[in-house]
């Protein structure tokens, strides 16, 4: 049995001075959250108050993003280190966002993924498709290049998944279950072909894209959804909590 995990992700929202209140509203709304693991992930400047806000609780830390570097001239980075000291233990890496705005490629995605494993953190990679790739009949070919080489020479066993189709993202159109589940299938497969079955069948691939307190739980009944990555109704206590509780 894999252990569902939902993070969220709150992009760029949420100072510094309003990171502690939202997660004492999550701690609080998610107590009873028996065997979901439940991350937030602020943007970088929050946090170290976060940090302060989940420390002794069930409420793990995560960041948006990470250097591959462990220091040196690389302005306006943070590294793993950095992350760790600050008691970060989870980290987003490669979301679409990165992908389309700030250069992110595959080769980048392996070795923030990379950086983030040796600092033992836990890496949330994110794959998914465009709406043109989509239409296009390319999902299968995009995320199985994704999978591949953002995750290639690496401990698979290690790394969480996002499967985040970019079309979905922030746009109230929730991929169905039956598609979801379809490009869950497709990269637990891919996994196997990599790092063999006993592998994949552990590692835990979380769903995002529009996923809110009314459609979470038929996405993660599906068989290989195993929790979300979740933007929008994260920065809310209840909708957030709303989602955890519906993967218990
Ligand atoms: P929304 O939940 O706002 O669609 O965002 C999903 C996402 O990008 C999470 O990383």
């Amino acid at each position: 049995m894999r252990t569902k995990i939902v993070a969220g992700n709150w992009k760029m929202n949420k100072a510094a001075s309003e990171a502690a209140a939202l997660i004492e509203g999550i701690k609080n709304a998610t107590a009873d959250a028996a065997g979901v693991e439940v991350v937030v992930c602020p943007p970088f400047t929050g946090l170290k108050d976060a940090a302060a806000a989940c420390a002794g609780s069930h409420v793990k830390l995560g960041a948006q993003n990470v250097h591959w570097e462990p220091s040196g001239a690389y302005t306006g980075e943070i590294s793993a280190g950095m992350l760790k000291d600050l008691g970060v233990t989870h980290v987003i890496i490669g979301h679409s966002e990165r992908r389309q705005y700030f250069g992110e490629t595959d080769e980048t995605v392996n070795k923030r993924t990379k950086a983030a494993l040796a600092a033992g953190l836990v890496p949330l990679v994110c794959v998914g498709e465009t709406l043109g790739e989509r239409d296009a009949g390319q999902m299968d070919e995009v995320v199985v290049r994704q999978i591949k080489l953002g995750l290639a020479d690496l401990d698979i066993a290690k790394v969480v998944i996002a499967y985040e189709p970019v079309w979905a993202i922030g746009t109230g159109r929730t991929a169905s279950p039956a598609q979801a589940q379809e490009a869950h299938a497709l990269i637990r497969r891919t996994l196997a072909e990599m790092a063999g079955g006993d592998v994949a069948n552990g590692v835990r691939i979380q769903y995002g894209g529009s996923m809110k307190p009314e459609n979470a739980k038929e996405l993660m009944g599906q068989p290989d959804i195993d929790g979300g990555l979740i933007g929008g109704a994260a920065l809310t206590a209840d909708s957030f909590a709303a989602i955890v509780m519906a993967g218990v």
